[in-house]
């Protein structure tokens, strides 16, 4: 095979039909079953957007009346896994935890083999429903608190602001995060789409799919850039330091986090809803560190622009947002998380629908075929 065959990093291949999202490079937009997000964003809830990507239709009020209540009687982990937790190593990133405690519930469901559609469904409402949970007991259990259980009238994004902090802040923050939520949820086949994908194509089940989705999704050319992006703003330190820092780094060839994007090549098109988002929270919260975040990341973005042509990807926003509203760095990655499992369940479901088993082909460079010499021989 010739190398210029070889598809490296399967860009531009194209592996299967999907009908959950579409990604338009050339008009810079994404729809989730035909809706464009910023639409979305602006007009519906999280919990909406999630009963969408999964069903394919917006819910009717009685529809997500009885979606709400399901993920509500959903909420709670069992005694056994908060227990698991309180031993987990101190220092792990809280990725891994939450892969591992992911890893977990598919013992505790112990329905790894079940792939019929209806318990796929009831499996991805419930992991959906404890995944928030999950990340709220390991941010106060890696700060020495004790976890807060779920509160039934609170939604989803409020109930993760009481689950972390024991308060929900104002709504403008709780928007700006579910905003996060709705623009986080599903991006075709991404690197840990295609893992989960992957996964599931060997029938090995729901809950390795998602475990290895969140172990793809955790390095930093991926889900992991939201909380890159927030270091690389502490390293820039002020707003006036800025724009030489950006000149700086693009000289000595550095990667500028929160930059970029396989698919899209000239914007992201869920960096302004999210921008919007963002700026909204900042005029709340006031506070000047607030305004300075902001004004850091209007110069970075500026320069960038400029001088590579290179957009910010979602990540550039969602990473001060999630700062600003009190999250610890690295429970940004876990968060997104949170509103992707929607996405990778929607598309395990739909590989499933109709499975072929994912293989591709290699190349092989290593030495020609040659024989074994017994080792006393060698
Ligand atoms: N900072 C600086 N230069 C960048 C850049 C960035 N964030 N993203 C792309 N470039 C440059 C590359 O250096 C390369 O330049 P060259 O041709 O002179 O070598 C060119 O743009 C093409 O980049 P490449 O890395 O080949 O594109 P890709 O499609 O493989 O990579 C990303 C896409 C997302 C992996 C890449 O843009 C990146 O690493 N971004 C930072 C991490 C990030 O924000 N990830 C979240 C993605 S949603």
């Amino acid at each position: 095979m010739a190398d210029s065959d070889i598809k490296y990093g399967l860009a531009g291949v194209m592996t299967d039909d999907t009908a959950v999202s579409k990604v338009m490079p050339e008009t810079n937009s994404l729809t989730y079953r035909g809706y464009a997000v910023q639409d979305l964003a602006e007009h519906c809830r999280f919990e909406e957007v999630a009963y969408l990507i999964w069903n394919g239709e917006l819910p009717t009020q009685g529809k997500l009346d009885e979606f709400i209540a399901q993920e509500k009687a959903d909420r709670g982990l069992s005694d056994d896994l908060i227990a698991v937790m309180r031993k987990f190593p101190e220092g792990a990133h809280p990725m891994a935890t939450l892969r591992t405690a992911v890893s977990f519930l598919g013992l505790e469901a112990d329905i790894e083999g079940d792939h019929a559609t209806d318990r796929l469904y009831e499996r991805s409402i419930s992991l959906y429903a404890k995944l928030p949970q999950i990340v709220a007991v390991d941010y106060r259990l890696r700060n020495g608190l004790e976890p807060i259980a779920p509160d039934p009238d609170l939604g989803f994004s409020e109930n993760f602001f009481h689950m972390c902090f024991g308060k929900v802040p104002a709504p403008e923050v709780v928007k700006c995060f579910d905003v996060s939520m709705t623009l986080y949820a599903e991006h075709s086949f991404n690197a840990s789409t295609f893992t989960a994908r992957v996964i599931a194509s060997s029938l090995s089940g729901i809950y390795s799919a998602v475990t290895g989705a969140i172990g793809s999704l955790k390095g930093p050319l991926h889900g992991g850039a939201n909380e890159a992006v927030m270091h690389m703003l502490k390293e820039v330190g002020t707003a006036e330091n800025a724009r030489a820092w950006m000149l700086d780094a693009l000289a000595t060839k550095k990667k500028i986090m929160g930059f970029g994007h396989r698919v899209y090549r000239s914007g992201d098109s869920r960096v302004p809803t999210m921008t919007q988002a963002y700026k909204a929270m900042v005029d709340i919260i006031g506070t000047d560190e607030a305004k300075m975040y902001w004004d850091m990341s209007r110069i970075l973005d500026e320069t960038m622009v400029a001088q590579k042509g290179i957009y910010p990807n979602l990540d550039f926003p969602a990473g001060p947002s999630y700062y600003l509203m009190g999250f610890e760095i690295p429970m940004f990655t876990p968060i997104f998380v949170m509103s992707r499992i929607t996405g990778w369940t929607a598309h395990i479901m739909e590989q499933l629908a109709d499975n072929k088993l994912i293989r591709p082909l290699s190349n092989y460079t290593g030495p020609a075929q040659r024989e074994v010499v017994p080792i006393g021989q060698r």
